[in-house]
């Protein structure tokens, strides 16, 4: 079965594919489009496993490969790619094609939003982590030295095309990590189905595909919800942050390598903010229990002292103010109110931030 959702922004709106193989609509996409030239973008590890299988249907197309991993999302490869593309030549016909996770996809798409001031491009997700969170929604970034994802721009692709497939040779680790903004949006969004996520979530670890169907779909759905209404994170969007603010914390400090991956720095940021929003008196201990436990089930670390015995707090507290929700002094963290509602809480003191540090 196909199920497509479509991203409504207008004269920038596009369909998002999910499917067991999905690859006939990709050709059908490019038969409508007639394409001057098609460059993929992918990495390496991929690459190995599975661009001969996108090749059936990109036969003319141009393949640009770059190192796996987050050091990738840099201004010198970033430099690199514009130039190779450059020389192989483009026009204003050409196509972009970001096959890979969300490293992939938001390198591509800042790459396609600037050269010739912006060409086509198409996401491809092979995570779980971009199939759900990443490819959606129009976010395209590098890295600088200051800091992540500070260099970008707001690019939406034209067409998302999420082949299930290609998420089978996904490690478990990789497969928790996308599994856990998949659970974000139950827990701000949809009590059901985080209800149905409680029951069923060990079907992630067997790659079973009707459920990576189901779970997929639900999560883009949401998003393409949010960012339908707030494309640009000036009020709504913010809220698809939750467990982020306390997760970038970490993750900052880790220097974003394979000690913590994103999603295992939401997760563990979600329990933390779970916390927050108990002690507001927002959920009650009851469901602050629930969601723990959940993410406990799941294999989550979600205490950052079995990652490193001692963290320096004054470094944390500094990484927390460079968060871009905050305005001034004034932190701002998601919270809950409940399972399946979510608020954006402005003014936090930094004591609260400090208590749920000296509580873990
Ligand atoms: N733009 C957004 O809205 C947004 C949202 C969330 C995260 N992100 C960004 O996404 C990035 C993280 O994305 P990610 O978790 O996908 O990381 P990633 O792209 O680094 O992929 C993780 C690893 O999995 C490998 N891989 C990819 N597909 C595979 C497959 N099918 N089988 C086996 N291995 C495969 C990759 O080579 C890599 O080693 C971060 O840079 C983060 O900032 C962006």
């Amino acid at each position: 079965m196909t199920k497509k959702i479509a991203v409504e922004l207008g004269d920038r709106s596009y369909d998002i594919i999910i499917a067991k193989n999905s690859l006939e609509n990709l050709s059908q996409f490019l038969a409508q489009k007639n394409y001057s030239k098609v460059f993929v973008l992918t990495d390496e590890n991929v690459a190995k496993l599975h661009l001969a299988r996108l090749q059936t249907v990109l036969s003319r197309s141009e393949t640009i490969r770059v190192p796996a991993g987050e050091q990738t999302k840099s201004f010198s490869i970033f430099e690199k790619i514009c130039e190779e593309i450059l020389t192989k030549g483009i026009d204003r016909k050409s196509l972009i094609v970001a096959f890979g996770g969300g490293v992939i996809g938001d390198l591509a798409g800042f790459v396609a939003s600037i050269l010739l001031r912006g060409i086509d491009f198409i996401q491809i997700p092979t995570t779980l982590l971009a199939a759900v969170d990443s490819s959606v929604g129009g976010k395209t970034a590098i890295n600088s030295k200051v800091g992540k994802n500070l260099i970008g721009s707001f690019y939406q692709p034209k067409l998302v095309l999420c082949n299930l497939e290609f998420l089978k040779t996904l490690p478990a680790r990789e497969l928790r990590s996308g599994y856990a903004e998949v659970l974000k949006y139950g827990l701000i969004r949809d009590e059901n189905f985080f209800a149905f996520l409680e029951k069923n979530y060990q079907k992630i670890f067997t790659h079973d595909t009707e459920f990576l169907e189901k779970i997929i779909t639900r999560s883009c759905e949401m998003k393409a919800e949010i960012v339908g209404r707030d494309e640009q994170e000036s009020g709504e969007r913010m809220l698809l942050n939750f467990g982020h603010t306390f997760g970038h914390v970490f993750e900052t400090e880790t220097g974003y390598s394979d000690e913590i991956l994103h999603g295992e720095a939401v997760a563990m940021g979600m329990k933390m903010a779970a916390k927050m929003s108990q002690n507001f008196g927002l959920i009650s201990e009851k469901d602050f229990e629930r969601i723990a436990r959940h993410l406990e089930n799941c294999g989550f670390v979600t205490n950052p002292k079995k990652i490193r015995k001692n963290w320096n707090e004054e470094n944390l507290i500094s990484h927390l103010a460079k968060d871009k929700k905050n305005e001034g002094k004034n932190l701002t963290f998601i919270l809950l109110k409940k399972i399946g509602d979510a608020v954006i809480q402005k003014g936090v003191e930094l004591q609260e931030f400090k208590k749920i540090l000296q509580n873990l």
